[in-house]
């Protein structure tokens, strides 16, 4: 970003949000002059601990592609700017996933890592998620998840092996500074997952399925105010759909369909059977009720959308309107069920939010 519009930018952000957070106009004025001097002397400028973590929740408040963002001011917001060796950013990442997964009852938490400096990112994090199976090419075809055969690929070109199952979590790989990358696994006891069962029917017959609890994203950048921060990991809880409708029925990622309905009996020869949508219902059910039995926090899209309803009144409240991305906030499934479906949403991207990278470290 060019000296010129991280100024505007942060004059923009540190006026909103000390009113937002009740300042008096005194001491935003103060604020503000101290950042611009600080701007002008050092072409970039500190946050306060408060600009910071109020950031990262409008950030997660502005985001058009989550239908969650009813919890937004319950973010637990971790400050580890001044994380730059290995050691201390595994251990921060470790010490997130600890606390983020909370032996099931899953807290949103974002663990923010250095900002960039002279447009260059201090510590990287290669993975997509903290949690995320690799996907290996094999002679047989995909073995594991299709959506990882590169990062996969890139961590066994740096000596990990894996087991070579449909479920083998990938390591973390990180870079700090200007030294080579370097992985390790997720300590064991760190890792709760949840085996997908249907309460009703034996829908995988042989087939063991499963799913990690807490979905961890690690490769957007948070940006506040003219600050990038291109490590930020954050994470909420899963909502069904994500792993029932998508991560384990998509074509081209497990496409556990034509298996779910072979065991269920459907016909899957003619399509007006509706088998696909039929196996889809039962995948869900089973997910719900596993993640359920099991003590990990999930919602169900029928319940994420009455939460949306409610987010959406409370920024009307507030004097704020909500901005959307209507093809990403309808659930997958029955999306017309929701209200969301019925209304127009507007897609404009206000900052603080969270951005994609524009291609991984490793490509
Ligand atoms: N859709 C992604 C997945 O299935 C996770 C995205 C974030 N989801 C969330 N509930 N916070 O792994």
């Amino acid at each position: 970003m060019k000296i010129d519009e991280r100024m505007q930018e942060a004059d923009y952000y540190i006026y909103n949000v000390h009113k937002e957070l009740g300042k008096t106009e005194r001491e935003i004025q103060d604020r503000r002059a101290a950042v611009q001097q600080e701007l002008k002397e050092t072409g970039t400028y500190v946050q306060t601990t408060e600009e910071l973590t109020h950031g990262a929740k409008i950030a997660w408040r502005n985001n058009n592609h989550c239908i969650g963002r009813l919890f937004w001011n319950k973010l637990d917001v971790v400050d580890a700017r001044h994380f730059t060796t290995e050691d201390a950013v595994f251990e921060a990442l470790f010490t997130h996933i600890e606390q983020a997964t909370n032996n099931g009852k899953v807290k949103p938490r974002i663990t923010i890592f250095p900002p960039e400096q002279n447009g260059k990112a201090q510590v990287k994090i290669w993975n997509h998620q903290l949690f995320r199976y690799a996907g290996y090419q094999t002679e047989e075809g995909i073995v594991g998840d299709p959506a990882s055969l590169s990062l996969t690929k890139e961590c066994q070109k740096l000596g990990w092996e894996g087991k070579g199952t449909d479920f083998d979590l990938l390591p973390i790989v990180i870079q700090v500074g200007d030294s080579d990358p370097v992985y390790r696994e997720i300590p064991e006891e760190l890792v709760l997952e949840v085996p997908i069962r249907h309460p009703d029917f034996s829908i995988f017959y042989h087939l063991k399925v499963k799913w990690y609890a807490v979905p961890i994203i690690s490769d957007m950048r948070l940006e506040i105010g003219g600050i990038e921060y291109p490590a930020a990991p954050f994470n909420g809880w899963y909502m069904g759909t994500e792993i029932g409708a998508r991560n384990l029925a998509d074509e081209n990622r497990y496409n556990l369909l034509p298996h779910v309905a072979k065991q269920l009996g459907l016909n899957t020869k003619h399509l007006n059977t509706l088998w696909k949508d039929r196996a889809l219902v039962e995948l869900n059910v089973a997910v719900l009720d596993s993640f359920q039995k099991n003590g990990v926090a999930i919602v169900d899209h029928h319940t994420a959308a009455k939460q949306f309803k409610v987010f959406e009144n409370n920024e009307k409240r507030a004097g704020r309107t909500v901005t959307g991305k209507w093809a990403w906030l309808i659930p997958p499934l029955s999306p017309a069920t929701t209200h969301i479906f019925h209304k127009p949403f507007d897609n404009t991207v206000n900052k603080p939010n969270y951005f994609y990278r524009v291609e991984a470290p490793y490509e």
